[in-house]
């Protein structure tokens, strides 16, 4: 929800565990399935992080639809005017110097990119895989290395929008991301912590670990 001017606004946790162990898992096994991916002598690490990353992009799917609510894909995936919208007043913001309007959970050009981003980190793997396995012939794997790089490309973007949206709404999203704790409108927006969470890092541990067995 866009919400009150900055200096109204309090702080609550909004990222649950889940969705910030799955964020640095996902970063993390990315970063190694991109950095092996064009040594032969690595091909076995490369396929393992790739495998790894599809996990936790299918874990963080269902999170989406289960999840607390600011993780649900409903409290971010806006009809796409919104996302032209909200574009058009954080470039008005950065450029008179005041605040862009506020989002608890992704704002909604940023939900647009998470879309994109969980959905490359499922096809990009599933390429990988079925060339690993020798399907697909030439053509697949050519699409598996232009997946690759529109996926570094979606990544640049990420990163530019977070460090955008950092400047704009004068707060660390990065930290945010570490901590779950976000400026929000009213403290009630914010979620509780209920214990039982603690069990899915150890899901996707689990899960993760189940993909690894099978390669
Ligand atoms: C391979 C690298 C990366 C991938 C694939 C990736 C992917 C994603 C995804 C899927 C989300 C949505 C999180 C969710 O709702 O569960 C997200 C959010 C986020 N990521 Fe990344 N990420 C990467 C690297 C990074 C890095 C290096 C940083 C920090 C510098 C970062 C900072 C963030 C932040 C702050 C958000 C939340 C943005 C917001 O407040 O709306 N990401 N990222």
């Amino acid at each position: 929800m866009a919400n009150a001017p900055q200096s109204h606004r309090a702080r609550a946790l909004v990222w649950d565990l889940p969705v910030r162990v799955s964020h640095w898992l996902l970063a993390v096994t990315v970063s190694i399935a991109w950095l092996t991916g064009e040594f032969e002598t690595l091909r076995l690490i490369h396929a393992a992080s790739g495998g790894a990353a599809l996990g936790i992009a299918f874990f963080r799917i269902l999170w989406g639809l289960v999840g607390s609510s600011p993780a649900r894909f409903t409290a971010f995936i806006r009809p796409p005017h919104e996302a032209v919208a909200y574009l058009r007043a954080l470039a008005a913001a950065l450029l008179s110097g005041q605040t862009a309007p506020h989002y608890t959970s992704h704002n909604p050009a940023g939900g647009y990119a998470v879309v994109a981003l969980l959905l490359l980190a499922v096809i990009t793997p599933l390429t990988g895989w079925l060339t690993f396995n020798d399907w697909g012939g030439k053509w697949l794997e050519e699409s598996h290395e232009a997946l690759a790089n529109l996926f570094l490309l979606a990544i640049a973007v990420h990163l530019i929008g977070v460090t955008v949206g950092s400047i704009a709404h004068r707060e660390s999203l990065p930290r945010a991301m570490v901590t779950g704790i976000k400026q929000v409108a009213h403290a009630e927006e914010g979620i509780s912590s209920p214990r039982r969470w603690g069990v899915v890092p150890l899901a996707i541990a689990a899960l993760v670990g189940a993909w690894w067995a099978i390669q």
